[in-house]
């Protein structure tokens, strides 16, 4: 009886919490207290057909979902344009492929779509969702090199070779930055040259989301002229220690942080990052990043649309940085201090509106506005930048042991302390 019981209470419970989710919208959660749901969808494929010189149609093919129920199984093909923050239905399809003709007038080149698609299955007043949805990035009027492949598979031998590889995961290239650059320096294969930090747009090119890795200034393009002032050093041959981690050298390639495939982060990023601890010791930590890559229009260029997870990308290394509220405030030590020992650091996770301020630095969360949180890349490029300085700023090492001042533009998205500034305004 007293089990009977609590099997009903938990059941109630589960129900309840059922509700709740649902309530924020998450309905297919629900479905998934069920036994049977249909499962999700797999891979999926993208081909690109010329509209006309500056649209395209999006045809999306993937491999059919079996009915878990014995009833009719359909597809929910949901778009967004903004980066993923609103996505709304486009379709609902009882097989593949469908084409995307955005109502007949096509997909205007160089504007980002993010697809997601699910099954869900109908048995009687009863439908059942597939778990999750799968989310499929494109970029008219190019095909992704890294993912959507299950019948375009000659792309794999860009980065792969079978018999004649000169690296580990039989990569074409000396290092996987050498595979990564045959088509993102430059922009003939790609619309991303982040070397210079291009990104291609209808008749030119506008600045990228992630900066600039090594560009030398050039007269009247989208950075007016300024050059690279500092960069991730990422040739996998440079050593150097991150500031507020634990002080051990490492050395830095595109594939410390990305992948050369689709991880379901943001960007391909990986879904783990190795980082060393010490001598021979390293952690690995999970990552959950998502965000997306908005376009206003076909020549505006990207905005990052961080919606979670981007700290902890940089805190992985940079572990002493990411400090909560209060941190920089004054008070009693320790207790506003962070990680370092004797450090303030300025809070990260924190809202411009809790102190009555406005920015126009981009900030992580779903309500894009001021309520939303500071990360690092709301005052930091991920890659590198054209911003002047001649700030000096001391760096402590992570045990605490060594002091160094050091000139740096230190990745900063503006001019010396512009950054400041645009929240603070004194
Ligand atoms: C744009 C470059 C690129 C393309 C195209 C590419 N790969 Fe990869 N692949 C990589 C890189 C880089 C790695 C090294 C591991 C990592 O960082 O993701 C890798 C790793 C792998 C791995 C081992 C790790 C894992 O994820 O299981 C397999 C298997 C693989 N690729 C298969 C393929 C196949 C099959 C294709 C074609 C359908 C393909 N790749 C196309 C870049 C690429
Ligand atoms: C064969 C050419 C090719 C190679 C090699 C290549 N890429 Fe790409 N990459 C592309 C194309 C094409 C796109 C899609 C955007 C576009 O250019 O339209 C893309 C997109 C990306 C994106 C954005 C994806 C998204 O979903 O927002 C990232 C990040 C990226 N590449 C990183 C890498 C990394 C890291 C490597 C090396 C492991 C690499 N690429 C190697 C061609 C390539
Ligand atoms: C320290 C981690 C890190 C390293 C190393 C790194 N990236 Fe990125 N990359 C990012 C992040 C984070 C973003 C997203 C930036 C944003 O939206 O603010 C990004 C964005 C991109 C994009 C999208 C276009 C853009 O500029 O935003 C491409 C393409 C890309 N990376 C390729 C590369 C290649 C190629 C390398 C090696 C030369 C590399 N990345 C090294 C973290 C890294
Ligand atoms: C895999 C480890 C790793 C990750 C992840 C990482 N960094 Fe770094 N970072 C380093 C290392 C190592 C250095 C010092 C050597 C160098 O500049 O490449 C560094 C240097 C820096 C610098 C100082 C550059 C200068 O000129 O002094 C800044 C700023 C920075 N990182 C910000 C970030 C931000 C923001 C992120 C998240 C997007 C991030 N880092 C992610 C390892 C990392
Ligand atoms: C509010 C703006 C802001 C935010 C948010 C921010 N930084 Fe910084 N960061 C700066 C400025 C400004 C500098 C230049 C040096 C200084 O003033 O101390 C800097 C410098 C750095 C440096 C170079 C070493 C040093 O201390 O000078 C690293 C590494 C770094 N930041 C990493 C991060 C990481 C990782 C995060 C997120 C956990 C982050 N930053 C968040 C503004 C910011
Ligand atoms: C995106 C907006 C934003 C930017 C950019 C920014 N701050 Fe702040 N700052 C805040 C917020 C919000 C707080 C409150 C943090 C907390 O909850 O502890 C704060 C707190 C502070 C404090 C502690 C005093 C207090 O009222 O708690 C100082 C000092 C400060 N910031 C200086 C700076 C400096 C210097 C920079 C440039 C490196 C900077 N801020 C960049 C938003 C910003």
């Amino acid at each position: 009886m007293a089990q009977g019981r609590r099997y009903i209470q938990q059941n109630i419970c589960i129900f309840v919490i059922g509700l709740f989710v649902a309530s924020f919208g998450v309905l297919w959660q629900v479905s998934s207290v069920q036994a049977v749901v249909p499962r999700d969808i797999a891979g999926v494929t993208v081909a690109i057909s010329a509209q006309s010189s500056t649209t395209s149609n999006i045809i999306l093919v993937w491999d059919l979902v079996p009915p878990a129920n014995g009833g009719t199984v359909s597809y929910d093909l949901e778009k967004s344009t903004d980066g993923g923050v609103v996505f709304s239905l486009a379709a609902n399809v009882s097989s593949s492929p469908w084409t995307d003709t955005n109502s007949g007038a096509g997909v205007s080149n160089y504007t980002n779509v993010i697809y997601r698609l699910r099954a869900k299955e109908t048995v009687g007043a009863t439908t059942y969702y597939s778990a999750n949805f799968k989310t499929v990035n494109v970029f008219p009027p190019d095909l992704n090199a890294h993912d959507n492949y299950q019948r375009n598979t000659d792309l794999c031998h860009y980065c792969h070779t079978a018999h004649t590889a000169q690296a580990p995961f039989l990569l074409s290239q000396a290092t996987a930055t050498a595979v990564c650059m045959t088509c993102h320096e430059g922009l003939t294969n790609s619309k991303y040259d982040v070397v210079n930090g291009y990104t291609k747009v209808s008749g030119g090119n506008a600045r990228s989301a992630g900066g600039a890795f090594a560009h030398n200034g050039v007269q009247g393009d989208v950075w007016n002229g300024a050059a690279t002032t500092s960069a991730h050093k990422v040739d996998e041959v440079t050593k150097g220690a991150a500031p507020g981690g634990a002080n051990v050298e490492q050395t830095l390639g595109c594939t410390t942080c990305h992948s050369g495939h689709d991880t379901g982060n943001y960007r391909m990023l990986n879904k783990s990052i190795t980082v060393p601890t010490g001598v021979n010791t390293v952690i690995t930590i999970n990552l959950a990043v998502q965000a997306g890559a908005a376009t206003a229009g076909a020549t505006s260029g990207e905005s990052s649309v961080y919606l979670s997870g981007t700290t902890v990308l940089c805190q992985s290394c940079h572990a002493d940085y990411a400090a909560g509220t209060g941190s920089g405030g004054s008070g009693t030590p320790p207790s506003p201090q962070y990680g370092t020992p004797g450090t303030y650091r300025h809070a990260i996770g924190v809202s411009p509106s809790s102190k009555s301020l406005a920015t126009t630095l981009p900030l992580e969360g779903t309500a894009r506005n001021n309520t939303d949180k500071i990360v690092c890349l709301t005052c930091h490029y991920a890659h590198g930048t054209v911003a002047a300085d001649s700030t000096v700023s001391t760096v402590v090492s992570g045990d605490g042991s060594t002091l160094k001042t050091q000139i740096s533009s230190t990745l900063k998205r503006l001019d010396g302390m512009g950054v400041c500034e645009d929240c603070h305004k004194k």
